[in-house]
């Protein structure tokens, strides 16, 4: 085999695996660099460089060798020259050929001439001109021959589309960092909406300020305690604030009765998880279930919740959370014919309705992530603050969590084994 069609070979090898490097990584003027130079070194020239044309014509140097940069500054392409270099033949990019119609040639000609450069190809992409390879003479001091146009066309259209290639990933990762502010734009809308809405929905009942906040707040607590992933997490929080939706069609007298209510009025209020549920399936949340965390958070494990009595798997674990966060809130704030329960009542409570009413798991998580507050494991107060900073002040707090959690989890485990 021929030396010369040996070195094509290899050269053309090389530039295949440049190929995927250009497309694969950020180092992209290195392999620019690195192409030019295994094109000088294949046809032995001494110089050369690559332009790319960006606005407006302007041709910006990407890689250079044996070239001064100043060949570059103020250095124009113009539409018509484009079409030129579109239809142009290999002799009419030679600056020897001065009978050249290359208009591009003949305005530079000076230019290029003090910087020893021969030959001016285009990089053709689709049609398109997307820059220029720009080429000193032959070492040996020799003319191009047709076999040299031949490789040298190869290997810049070769350069053209890792270029080609480039810009269009640029533009790609640039789209896809618009497309995801855009994103974090609107869902901050959302959650500026659902949190007015929510303290539009509290202000209805004018007992329970700032009810439906702290349950978003402490279903997020709790949903994090399970391990739920940050989507989820702020999913079940949006839940948490608009679980009382509902409560918006319902009279107000019924909500901000002074007293325990009557059978009927009861039945009305029991309308609002459904209720709920119908305002908020028909729009697009960014997160999942929203809808049914609203429509079950009155269900129980034992089945005697409403509006649909389902039982415990029956009942989507968010809003088990939801119903766990609503019950914790409405026992530790005032209402108006009663005060709210000492904390030691409150575990009572939970212990006493694990398994009938709430999911152990889900309180078994609350009482975890209140633990890590009293005890210090976590820096964060934001069950504390909600709940006033003497609420959790008691010396007992630690244990009749410890203990809880532990009772949970034996109870737990013999529902484990009687399954078995
Ligand atoms: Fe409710």
């Amino acid at each position: 085999m021929e030396l010369s069609t040996q070195k094509l070979i290899h050269t053309f090898g090389a530039l295949a695996d440049l190929g995927q490097e250009i497309a694969g990584r950020g180092d992209f003027t290195e392999m620019v660099r690195t192409s030019m130079h295994l094109l000088l070194g294949t046809l032995a020239l001494r110089r050369g460089g690559v332009a790319e044309c960006i606005d407006q014509g302007e041709l910006r140097c990407v890689a250079l060798w044996g070239l001064e940069p100043r060949l570059f500054t103020n250095f124009f392409i113009e539409e018509s020259d484009k079409d030129q270099f579109l239809r142009g033949q290999a002799s009419e990019y030679l600056l020897s050929n001065t009978a050249t119609p290359n208009s591009f040639l003949n305005r530079n000609r000076d230019r290029l001439t003090e910087h020893e450069i021969e030959l001016v190809l285009p990089m053709v992409v689709r049609d398109e001109v997307t820059g220029l390879v720009l080429l000193g003479r032959k070492a040996s001091g020799e003319a191009f021959s047709a076999d040299d146009f031949d490789t040298i066309r190869a290997m810049v259209r070769h350069i053209g589309v890792g270029i080609h290639t480039h810009r269009l990933l640029e533009q790609v990762a640039q789209r896809a960092e618009e497309n995801r502010r855009l994103y974090e734009e609107l869902r901050t809308i959302y959650r500026a909406t659902v949190r007015a809405f929510a303290a539009a929905i509290d202000i209805k009942d004018k007992y329970t300020q700032g009810h439906s906040e702290r349950v978003g707040r402490y279903s997020e607590i709790i949903a994090r305690e399970l391990g739920w992933n940050e989507d989820e997490v702020e999913g079940i929080q949006i839940a948490g604030y608009l679980h009382d939706v509902g409560k918006l069609v319902v009279d107000r007298d019924i909500i901000n009765a002074p007293y325990n209510i009557n059978a009927k009025e009861s039945s009305e209020l029991s309308r609002h998880p459904s209720a709920g549920y119908e305002i908020l399936a028909p729009i697009n949340h960014p997160y999942a279930d929203i809808p049914l965390m609203a429509k079950y958070h009155h269900e129980r494990l034992d089945g005697r919740g409403y509006p649909d009595g389902l039982v415990d798997e029956q009942i989507p674990l968010g809003a088990k959370i939801v119903s766990l966060a609503d019950s914790f809130d409405a026992m530790t704030t005032d209402r108006p014919y009663r005060r709210r329960r000492s904390f030691e009542d409150v575990v009572q409570d939970l212990r006493q309705n694990s398994g009938k009413q709430f999911d152990p798991k889900v309180v078994a998580a609350f009482a975890r992530a209140i633990l890590k507050e009293v005890s210090g494991a976590t820096k964060e107060r934001r069950i504390t603050k909600m709940l006033g900073k003497d609420y959790l002040q008691g010396e007992n707090v630690p244990t009749l969590l410890t203990d809880l959690i532990a009772d949970l989890s034996h109870k737990e485990a013999q529902k484990a084994q009687s399954r078995n």
